[in-house]
């Protein structure tokens, strides 16, 4: 059983005056969780990359609520202790501050969040807000944003000239102005991650692929361990090759049931002789006592 204690708000807010960076991973399900919780990861994120690496579509767009709510509830109950954010998926917050306030609402009540997470810069700034005003602490996101790749021409390092880079810097001051704890920039590059951290008063930073200067990392968790099968990002560090580790083990096991050395006497259950004989004699006499 865990001991960790329970990581809130004021925790993080310490670690970033104190200079020590915040750790924040993905996850979906239940024993993943459990193994975060026991290594002490911070941060959780929801995400809807559920529908890519969970449920194998080719983009975040057809994650529901439905989905995002089930797995953020296994998630919650692998580990009880982290700072869990429940990723709003697509038009789960787009149409409507109100569908924003009671969709965020949901993961809170049914899933046992402690906040949201959500796309999009000065155009979600009254989305947050009114989030925000609702009591559900806000995470915002910046950068690349999946859910707009297809307004973004794709899943491609954002900012990189002077006007994009302008345009996330004046969105990350909207989304604090709004009322957000924390901002993540994904595949922003390094020098505009440390010009926002720096700007940032009220909230903290976690870089994805956007350098070394946030106020903490996140990664996704199947990139970091080779369990995404299509593809691996240049700014996932692969942490142990568990996708390896699991196809040889199931390449073994079709080895050795089509050779018959499984299953193993310690692999089954057996029958005492003197029961085995009652059976027999049962069996002969027609199947009744
Ligand atoms: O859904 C997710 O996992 C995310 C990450 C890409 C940051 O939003």
């Amino acid at each position: 059983m865990s001991e960790r204690k329970k990581v809130t708000l004021p925790y993080l807010f310490d670690k970033v005056a104190g200079g020590d960076p915040i750790t924040m991973l993905t996850c979906y399900d239940y024993p993943t969780a459990y193994f975060q919780e026991q290594a002490g990861v911070e941060m959780i994120l929801v995400g809807d990359s559920l529908g890519m690496t969970m449920l194998g579509y080719d983009s975040t767009l057809p994650v529901t609520m439905e989905d995002m709510i089930r797995h953020a509830q296994a998630v919650r109950r692998g580990s009880p202790n982290a700072w869990l954010i429940g990723d709003m998926p697509y038009m789960s917050y787009q149409p409507s501050v109100e569908k924003a306030i009671s969709n965020a609402g949901r993961f809170m009540a049914e899933a046992g969040c402690d906040a949201i997470k959500l796309e999009g810069g000065v155009e979600m700034a009254e989305r947050v807000a009114g989030i925000v005003k609702s009591g559900i602490p806000a995470m915002g996101h910046l950068g690349l944003t999946p859910q707009s790749a297809s307004a973004l021409g794709g899943f491609h390092v954002q900012g990189r000239s002077a006007l994009q880079a302008k345009k996330i810097i004046d969105d990350a001051k909207a989304l604090e102005e709004a009322g957000v704890f924390a901002i993540l920039l994904e595949m922003v590059p390094d020098r505009v991650c440390q010009l926002i951290t720096a700007r940032a008063k009220t909230c903290f930073i976690i870089s994805l692929g956007s350098g070394p200067h946030a106020h903490g990392q996140l990664l996704i968790y199947h990139d970091m361990f080779g369990l995404y099968p299509k593809f691996k990002p240049k700014m996932a560090k692969v942490f142990g090759n568990a996708g390896e580790v699991i196809l040889n083990g199931l390449k073994q096991y079709v080895q050795e049931v089509g050779g018959k050395t499984f299953p193993a006497p310690e692999n089954y259950f057996t029958m005492k002789d003197e029961e085995y004989a009652e059976l027999s004699a049962l069996l002969e006499k027609g199947g009744q006592p």
